[in-house]
């Protein structure tokens, strides 16, 4: 069983996406164990995105994903990491696959609704950088077995 962190970023949120963006997940089958409304700090920003530190696009990234409120959550299922990159779609949003988040609600690379970890270990990190251990929830799922 697998954890991953994803990010509703400030567009979402402010386009009242965070519902529908948070069906999808429920729907595909993953389970809920921790979600808040935040506001993300530069220092928190500079944490999350330091990969990407000296790239072109770095410095317009920290100022867009603490330009208002985001929806962190941390989602759990078999192959997690995988399948919620999957249902987000590629980045740039004329190459995500039809039906994926980005192709169905964003035109922007640089305004492309959601963050999802890519591997299990950027989402270890994520999850320890935007939340403590008391605020994730375990608790089994009925309809678990059916899936
Ligand atoms: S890379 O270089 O391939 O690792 O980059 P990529 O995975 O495509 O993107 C990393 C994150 O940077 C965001 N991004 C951008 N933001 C603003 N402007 C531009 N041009 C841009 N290009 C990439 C992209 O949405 C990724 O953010 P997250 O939150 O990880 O999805």
């Amino acid at each position: 069983m697998e954890r991953t962190y994803l990010m509703v970023k400030p567009d979402g949120v402010q386009r009242g996406l965070i519902g529908e963006i948070v069906a999808r997940f429920e729907r595909k089958g993953l389970k809920l164990v921790g979600a808040k409304l935040m506001q993300v700090s530069r220092e928190r920003a500079e944490r999350h995105y330091a990969e990407h530190k000296g790239k072109d696009f770095y410095e317009k990234l920290l100022q867009f994903i603490t330009s208002g409120p985001v929806f962190a959550m941390v989602w759990e299922g078999d192959q997690a990491v995988a399948l919620c990159r999957a249902l987000i779609g590629k980045t740039n949003a004329l190459e995500a696959a039809p039906g994926t988040i980005r192709s169905d609600y964003a035109i922007h690379t640089n305004f492309n609704l959601i963050h999802g970890a890519d591997s299990l270990e950027n989402a270890e990190r994520e999850i320890a950088i935007f939340f403590s251990e008391d605020e994730l929830v375990a608790y089994d799922k009925a309809i678990q077995v059916w899936i």
